[in-house]
């Protein structure tokens, strides 16, 4: 019996619309208990239009209200929860007619976050996916793209400010208080980029001049009390619109380009056409409420926002399985963008280092887990659970690659092809492909494998050096374990930018193309043994496989030109070295220190080299998981290297310092970097006698980077000063959402402190706090999520504790937000990884999850996922 599998949506089967719209006019009378929405839209025949087919729409919890064809009440229809069907169209629906619906939402009780909602009073909405459907029955598909006239009525008193799409065409005040806004967006958009705001907002606005000399108004949006934060983000919002006319010659295309912030919110940000909406948390800074992270962050959030302009609206997506054909390109861009802002090569490689950083910990796991997919997905239960790292940062991996195999020219020939035939489209990953080769006459038939299959590639060196005949060989050979639903793959084709490093400095940087499963390359008239450097600046995202020497990684750690390898032949030597439960050597420590104290290392390098590789990413080196030996493992390590290096640590705390008023560019963001880890380590070498010095440090510092970081060195140590600084911390912040946010995380988050309770105890009583909200997605992610999916020794704890918090939070966080319970419910994805008691408790943990009958689409892909993929049990581990 099949009967009540979940339903499956498979990319292959992909039909254009039957039906089409044109011009869409929506009349929404706004009122937190009832909204009325009103459209008027002019439907078409579609590409799969046949005579007499009925037109489907879609629609979620709506209160359907009335339906009329060219004017007249029309009866023939059927309802169900889902679906609008109508039939007996004018004419079999051969011309084009005129659709009005009328139906009635309730934003209040709507705490999902998707179709229209109230935040703070306030109202908003959130249409991609598939939230448009909750707003009105529609063609609610990226590939039906209409152009949108939209009335906003409101009480003036309640709602002062009206926005939506486009450009505002007037304004009016009506009987009883009201009034209403009319708003035209001049470009043709699918229905997930409409938007509406409306409420007690106020703005600061900036006019700027674009390229070809028009004046545009931009605008951010805030509560009031929020104004004063503003300008980091206008800041950036002007520096993206200038890169990318020069970078890509792309030009903001509105008169008006919007940002709105918005305390509940499911994601990081939406870029609505002409109305970006954000997570607060990717708009509010200021220097004593923001950390260096947070301004970075919202620098490139609203980059990306900005750059889907041109890469997801002018250029959208078909069908939601390309969703990478956006989001991929756009990562890339934002990255791209932030690379250049650091305004040196060392600040470059610093932001690569981070990007390829967040790929191992995050993108590495799932490619390797159950819920496994290719960048461009075949199949999904919920699109909702396809916004992942694999579509995101793999995705821009991907796009990387080209510009690697084309190199910079190439990739803008192939970017403006892209526009030039694909704009004002629907269009699909092989289309972007097809412009990519088509600009450049370069076949990349093989390249498509990289959307087509799932799993990290594991690319083996072997190299021999023929003294006597002065050649040197290299032979690679790749390999990709089997994903769920792909038991085997094809080769793919793999930049690999390499170099020799010899003591003549005599060689060049090439470019590898790995395309079959094995190849040999040789190099000639090599006049020494060298030492080789390879997937320089990470340009393909492969796991390599090379058993380079413990010398030749000291050599590359303190020699490479290639900053990022630099950084990687660090990471290895100290991730080997923790897997084989051993601490630091002589060696190293001596390496550590020479690095450390080079004068011409940027302080923000410095940092990652001697940050350690995260626990996520050892697990996935292991065939068999002990969470709690990897921990004690790195925490030893960690702990030699702070006692080791004390001194130099001491007088770096000291050098690292920047006196005088704060200043928030990369090279002062780096130095509070170095200088907290500094301050860490000299806590881990011995909290009783350095606490002070931090406790000092968050009492004195005039900026939240600083402050938060001596908070954080007092709590993950387990410093006695810790708990008087976390209560004045509170207090003086209480008014600050997001700087509670990070309270509650940075509690939820400590490791294990030997001689303290455990953590899991903390976050139960976290979870009673007052200022505790089940509703609001950050606060949810600050206790719940920190706590599941960011500090796993915690999490992992033998008699199952941790797993039985996971199960009771994902069903008390399902019926008030899926999405946001879906996310948490990935915190088990690798329980087969793990070696026993573990993997039962969490296999327990699952089920119990699984046995709930009324789990939400999203969650229940999620487990079923995990629980499921017999096939796949053993094949997760390399
Ligand atoms: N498209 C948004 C972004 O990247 C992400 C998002 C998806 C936001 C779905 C809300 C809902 O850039
Ligand atoms: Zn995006």
């Amino acid at each position: 019996m099949k009967t009540d599998l979940p339903q499956s949506f498979r990319r292959l089967e992909y039909r254009p619309p039957v039906y089409t719209f044109d011009q869409v006019e929506l009349d929404i009378a706004l009122n937190p208990a009832r909204t009325i929405v009103k459209s008027r839209i002019e439907v078409l025949p579609g590409k799969s239009f046949e005579a007499g087919a009925p037109l489907v729409l879609v629609g979620h919890e709506l209160e359907f209200v009335s339906l009329r064809i060219n004017g007249e009440a029309h009866r023939h229809f059927e309802l169900t929860p889902d679906l609008l069907t109508i039939h007996s169209l004018p004419n079999a629906g051969k011309d084009q007619f005129i659709l009005e619906i009328i139906c009635i939402c309730v934003p209040e009780k709507n705490t999902s976050l998707m179709g229209l909602y109230v935040s703070n009073g306030n109202f908003f909405t959130q249409c991609e996916a598939e939230g448009f459907r909750k707003i009105t029955y529609f063609l609610d598909r990226p590939d039906v793209m209409a152009r949108y006239r939209v009335t906003l009525r409101a009480l003036e008193a309640e709602c002062p400010v009206l926005l939506s799409n486009g450009n505002l065409l007037n304004t009016e005040k009506l009987p009883n208080g009201w009034h209403s806004a009319t708003w035209e967006d001049p470009f043709p958009k699918p229905s997930y980029l409409f938007a509406l705001v409306a409420g007690k907002l106020e703005c600061i606005e900036e006019t700027i001049t674009t390229s070809s000399g028009a004046r545009k108004l931009l605008q951010i949006w805030v509560e009031p009390h929020d104004l004063q934060k503003t300008r980091h983000a206008m800041d950036s919002l002007i520096a993206s619109i200038h890169w990318d006319e020069k970078r890509f010659g792309l030009e903001l295309d509105l008169e008006r380009f919007m940002i709105v912030a918005v305390g509940d919110f499911n994601m990081g940000a939406m870029e609505n056409k002409g109305l970006n909406i954000f997570n607060t948390k990717f708009v509010l800074a200021q220097a004593e409420t923001a950390t260096d992270a947070d301004f970075a962050n919202i620098e490139s959030v609203v980059a990306h926002e900005y750059f889907h302009n041109w890469t997801g609206n002018r250029v959208t997506c078909q069908d939601w399985f390309q969703l990478s054909l956006k989001e991929g390109l756009t990562v890339f861009r934002d990255q791209e963008f932030s690379a250049d802002q650091m305004g040196s090569e060392s600040g470059r490689a610093v932001k690569r280092i981070e990007d390829v950083r967040l790929l191992r910990q995050l993108q590495f796991p799932e490619d390797a887990g159950p819920m496994a997919h290719p960048i461009r997905p075949d199949e999904y239960q919920e699109i909702n659970n396809f916004y992942t790292v694999t579509v995101y940062e793999k995705g821009s991996e991907v796009v990387r690659m080209y510009q690697t195999l084309l190199g910079k020219d190439g990739f803008r020939k192939g970017m403006d092809l892209y526009f030039k035939r694909h704009d004002g489209q629907a269009v699909t990953c092989d289309d972007f492909l097809m412009a990519m080769a088509d600009a450049n006459g370069k076949d990349l038939t093989q390249f498509k494998h990289w959307y087509s299959q799932a799993g990290t590639p594991r690319v083996k060196v072997q190299e021999h050096y023929d003294a006597a005949k002065k050649q040197y060989l290299i032979t690679l050979s790749q390999t990709c374990l089997p994903s769920p639903s792909q038991p085997e793959k094809k080769p793919f084709h793999i930049p690999l930018k390499m170099r020799l490093i010899t003591k003549s400095n005599d060689q060049v940087e090439q470019l590898l193309e790995l395309t079959q499963a094995s190849q040999t390359w040789s190099f000639e008239e090599i006049n020494e043994r060298p030492v080789l450097s390879i997937n320089r600046n990470f340009s393909a995202p492969i796991n390599l496989d090379f058993e380079q020497s413990e010398a030749d990684l000291l050599t590359l750690f303190s020699s490479d030109d290639d900053p990022f390898n630099r950084w990687e032949a660090g990471q290895k030597l100290a991730m080997q070295m923790i897997l084989n439960n051993r601490l630091p050597d002589e060696q190293l420590i001596q390496a550590y220190r020479e690095l450390l104290m080079d004068p011409d290392l940027d302080p923000a390098f410095k940092e990652l080299a001697l940050t350690l590789p995260a626990e996520s990413y050892l697990y996935e080196q292991c065939a068999s998981v002990d969470p709690q030996q990897i921990f004690t493992a790195r925490r030893a390590f960690r702990r030699e290297v702070a006692k080791q290096l004390q001194l130099e640590w001491a007088a770096l705390y000291q050098q690292m310092q920047t006196p005088g008023p704060f200043k928030s560019d990369a090279i002062s963001a780096g130095k509070r970097g170095l200088k907290n880890l500094a301050l860490s380590m000299l806590l881990d070498a011995n909290a009783t006698v350095w606490a002070p010095l931090a406790a000092n440090q968050f009492q004195t510092a005039d900026n939240m980077t600083d402050r938060y970081a001596a908070l954080a060195a007092l709590v993950i140590h387990g410093a006695k000063e810790a708990k008087q600084c976390l209560i004045d911390f509170y207090n003086h912040f209480a008014k600050d959402a997001l700087v509670i946010d990070k309270w509650f995380g940075l509690q939820s988050s400590r490791p294990p402190v030997d001689g303290l309770g455990s953590t899991l105890s903390e976050v139960m009583r976290l979870r009673e706090h007052p200022a505790f909200k089940l509703n609001n997605p950050n606060r949810v992610r600050s206790v719940i999520h920190s706590f599941c999916l960011n500090n796993p020794a915690s999490f992992h704890q033998a008699d199952g504790s941790g797993y039985e918090f996971w199960a009771d939070s994902v069903l008390a966080l399902d019926p008030v937000n899926p999405q946001i319970a879906a996310r948490l419910a990935r915190a088990l994805d690798r329980w087969r990884l793990f070696a026993q008691p573990y993997q039962d408790k969490m296999k327990d943990a699952l089920e119990r999850v699984a046995a709930c009958s009324t789990l939400s689409s999203d969650v229940r892909e999620v487990v079923s996922k995990a629980l499921g993929n017999e096939d796949f049990r053993n094949l997760g581990v390399q």
